[in-house]
């Protein structure tokens, strides 16, 4: 497969994953919550699917692209383990983990670090959508469409 393939693939599980679970939590109240801000990519599909919800956006450098820059109240700006500290018990609906580089094995032992972080901010039955594993959570079959290991879904058992 070319990088490209596997980059489309990559994108597109995220954008499906995102859209699937933004029905899922539709009844719970709560903002959302984009780990990584990036290039904006994801935060802005987030507020477009769900035009109703604050969107909460932790990176420690705003390098988004200019339609993305989000409002200063909504960015958190710094390390995300400090970021997820402040914001325990902030009952998020629906988080998206993208903090990886692309080197598996340091992705992976930082989406650990962080799991217990994120789990801190997470309403009961929210969902976590993830690029990497996080540990500690019940994960869930991905949605149809969604090759399984691709991305990665866990729902917040109370
Ligand atoms: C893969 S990019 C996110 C891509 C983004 N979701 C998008 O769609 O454009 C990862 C981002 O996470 C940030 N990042 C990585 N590790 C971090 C950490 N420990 N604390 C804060 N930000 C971090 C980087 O600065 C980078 O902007």
């Amino acid at each position: 497969m070319s990088r490209l393939d596997s980059m489309l693939r990559r994108l597109t599980a995220q954008r499906d994953g995102l859209n699937w679970a933004a029905a899922q939590v539709a009844d719970l109240p709560g903002a959302a919550l984009d780990i990584g801000l990036g290039n904006g990519r994801t935060y802005d599909h987030m507020r477009k699917i769900m035009p109703h919800r604050r969107v909460l956006v932790i990176d420690r450098v705003l390098q988004c692209h200019a339609s993305c820059v989000p409002p200063q109240e909504d960015f958190l700006q710094g390390e995300a383990d400090a970021m997820l500290v402040g914001l325990a018990g902030a009952e998020i609906a629906l988080a998206h983990y993208d903090l990886g580089f692309g080197d598996e094995v340091q992705d992976v032992a930082e989406a650990a670090r962080m799991s217990p972080l994120v789990k801190g901010v997470m309403a009961a039955e929210g969902i976590v959508v993830s690029g990497q594993p996080l540990v500690g959570f019940a994960e869930l079959p991905p949605p149809e469409g969604i090759p399984e290991g691709r991305y990665r879904f866990y729902r917040i058992r109370p």
